[in-house]
């Protein structure tokens, strides 16, 4: 694109005027602060807007690097800082959430009534045997629970570790298994798009699979009553392990460096890494990019639609908006039920002013709204918007015109924000009252953050130029480590081939050859993006292959969706004759389900190729560029000499 065509949109004059960071030259001052004195403009923020029991003496520490220490010898709560100063500071009467349940019920939560909730979770798994260091994991939906819990085992110094309520049993028995967990808090069911549907037996399910000896006990929140398995000994209502609760409990001061959580998430091996975050660290980062990104103001009304089962939804639910004081909305059920104008009915019956989503989901409701005016954003009052969010996977230029225009008025700044599970909190992205947009481009670093692009040799790359996304420095709420295994955490993340001095993102990225702005080019590993979810191109080969009695071989890449941004395309060669037609048609299903059951329906394949084999280079390695064009139903244009079986490409071309 050349520059004349590159349009610019400049941030709205009130937002412009108002910004906690207003104009360029506020975020140059910031940058230029962090330039100057990197440790000084961390340790400033740390104390601005954190609340230390014991304060800091020293930033950062890089003696053990990679595994960075930050605020290490200071002691906090991180529950104390999104709840008790809170009320402390007058706020005890605001509403912190909004909840809003799948049928539409409302309940609103205050600071006050938060805190004594938390408190007496907190108690009761106290009462349950729960310490602090010991992990927690939660398996339950969006619920003022779910955060409740979070937030109750932050109180006493657990580390949490929430699955996604999408996950199968064996997945979450393998995340039991690998945090070594000693009690698990669910619900009996989880409410979606009208349907109800299972979570403690989920939870029965996995832990009979075996390897989950650490859980001695499961906390069951009541959300349908409609009756569940429970077993005597094991299983404890969250009622009753309420019931008598103190709602006071006193605060557990633990180091910056204390684990708060362990995320799960893909890399481009099999198995998933337990992302570790810190307390301080990552804390001060999810309240400042709240802060700066979403400009949240005492007024606001903060909607992230994402799921507490997602980074997102940690650092942009429970911890971020709440550290601020904000107001939020909390919405169990999904953006097309009852119908799809959902999100902009709550935004207008809340009077949302800060929405932030997911490009796959604005996609999907740009289709619902062209076929039917009603759910169509311009049916809605959406004026009370005034920043749009996006997150998750790269947003195309045409969804983010409609979503500028259609759904923010053409008055909202949208801030297109890049970062990972591993990163903790926004890495790249506009700040919506001082820097000029452009469709598509996540634009500039957040202050502090020193991104930069680089070659194969770790050396920078000139603007316009494609490379690789690497961050110079450490930064708070970086990844502590991947848990039980540190030297994975090196490798993927500090490796050699930058001599261990660059964060390797695992993405590629480029910027304007003017601006310098950065737009991300997708992964450069094996790593799949669907719907915003992160998937491990292995992760589905092993679920595959572990269908012993058809599976022989499989290879699974990423194709382009227009909806879901990439989809899942898998190459099969089975134990039996390649199939077509209808027992083609019945064996990819069965494969299909399969896959639901070893990892969860998101993982589900759009399209299932049958070969006779793969195309393999003499030596036998899978050739999965040759893969990526064929899925993409493109002519093989690469060059093909070093294949064995040229004419496998043309069989595993053609659909059953
Ligand atoms: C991967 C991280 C960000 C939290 C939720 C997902 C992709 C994320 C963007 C964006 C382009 C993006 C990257 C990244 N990604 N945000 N604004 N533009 N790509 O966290 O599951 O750890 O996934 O999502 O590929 O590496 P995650």
């Amino acid at each position: 694109m050349s520059e004349a065509d590159t349009k610019l949109y400049q941030p709205d004059a009130e937002t412009a005027k108002s910004a906690y960071v207003a104009g360029m030259e506020a975020y140059q001052a910031l940058v230029a602060e962090a330039e100057a004195d990197y440790e000084g403009y961390w340790g400033r923020l740390a104390k601005e807007l954190l609340s230390w029991k014991q304060p800091f003496t020293q930033v950062l520490d890089s003696s053990n690097a990679p595994f960075f220490k930050w605020f290490a010898d200071g002691k906090l709560n991180a529950s104390y800082n999104c709840l008790d100063r809170n009320v402390e500071n007058g706020k005890g009467d605001k509403t912190a959430i909004i909840f809003e349940a799948d049928g539409g019920e409302v309940t609103k939560v205050t600071y006050k009534d938060l805190l004594e909730r938390t408190c007496r979770l907190a108690n009761a798994l106290k009462a349950q045997g729960v310490k602090k260091g010991d992990r927690v994991v939660i398996y339950i939906a969006m619920s003022i629970d779910g955060v409740a819990a979070m937030q109750a085992c932050a109180r006493i110094g657990a580390t949490h570790s929430v699955v996604f309520g999408g996950f199968s049993a064996q997945s979450l028995r393998d995340r039991i298994e690998d945090t070594g967990a000693k009690l698990i808090i669910t619900a009996d069911h989880q409410v979606r798009g009208g349907k109800q549907l299972p979570l403690k037996a989920i939870v029965d399910e996995a832990l009979s699979l075996g390897g989950c000896d650490s859980v001695q006990k499961v906390l069951v929140v009541k959300r349908s009553g409609a009756g569940v398995a429970m077993t005597e000994g094991r299983d404890v209502w969250m009622d009753e392990a309420l019931a008598g609760q103190d709602a006071v409990c006193e605060p557990e001061w633990v180091e910056a460096e204390h684990p708060l959580f362990l995320l799960y998430t893909s890399g481009s091996t099999g198995k998933p890494k337990g992302v570790q975050h810190s307390t301080g660290g990552y804390l001060l980062h999810a309240a400042l990019t709240t802060k700066w990104t979403f400009d949240l103001k005492d007024d606001d009304v903060f909607w992230c639609t994402a799921d507490i089962g997602w980074v997102t939804g940690h650092t942009y639910i429970t911890y971020g908006p709440l550290a601020l004081g904000g107001t939020e909305i909390v919405f169990e059920g999904v953006p097309t039920y009852p119908d799809a104008g959902r999100f902009w009915k709550m935004i207008q019956d809340h009077k949302v002013t800060v929405f932030y989503t997911a490009p796959t989901a604005i996609r999907s409701l740009i289709k619902a709204a062209e076929s039917n005016e009603a759910v169509h954003p311009k049916s809605y009052d959406l004026s009370s918007l005034r920043i749009l969010g996006s997150v998750g996977e790269p947003i195309n230029p045409a969804a983010w015109e409609w979503y500028h225009q259609h759904v923010g008025g053409g008055r909202c700044p949208i801030v297109d924000t890049f970062w990972q599970t591993e990163t903790g909190g926004h890495m790249i992205t506009p700040l919506p009252g001082a820097t000029p947009l452009v469709p598509g481009s996540c634009t500039l670093p957040f202050p502090g953050i020193q991104a930069a692009v680089v070659d194969e040799t770790g050396k920078e790359v000139p603007w316009g130029q494609g490379g690789i996304l690497v961050v110079k420095k450490p930064w708070p709420s970086m990844i502590r480590t991947i848990w039980g295994d540190p030297e994975r955490f090196k490798k993927s993340y500090y490796p050699e081939d930058f001599k261990g001095q660059l964060y390797l993102a695992g993405d590629g990225a480029i910027r304007d050859a003017k601006t310098g702005y950065f737009t991300i080019t997708g992964r450069i590993d094996d790593v799949l993006n669907v719907s915003g979810h992160r998937m491990g191109t292995m992760e589905i080969e092993s679920a595959l292959v572990s269908c012993t009695e058809l599976v022989a071989e499989a290879a699974v890449v990423g194709r382009p969706d227009d909806t879901t941004g990439e989809a899942i395309c898998a190459f099969v060669v089975l134990k039996r004759p390649r199939p077509s037609g209808d027992e083609a048609k019945a064996i990819a299903k069965q494969l299909r389900d399969h896959i639901a059951k070893e990892i969860g329906p998101i993982a589900k394949p759009k399209d299932i190729r049958f070969g006779d084999n793969l195309p393999k280079t003499r030596s036998g390695k899978i050739m999965r560029r040759l893969l990526r064009s064929v899925a993409k139903n493109e002519a093989v244009t690469q060059d093909t000499s070093t294949l064995e079986n040229p004419a496998i490409l043309d069989q595993l071309g053609q659909a059953y």
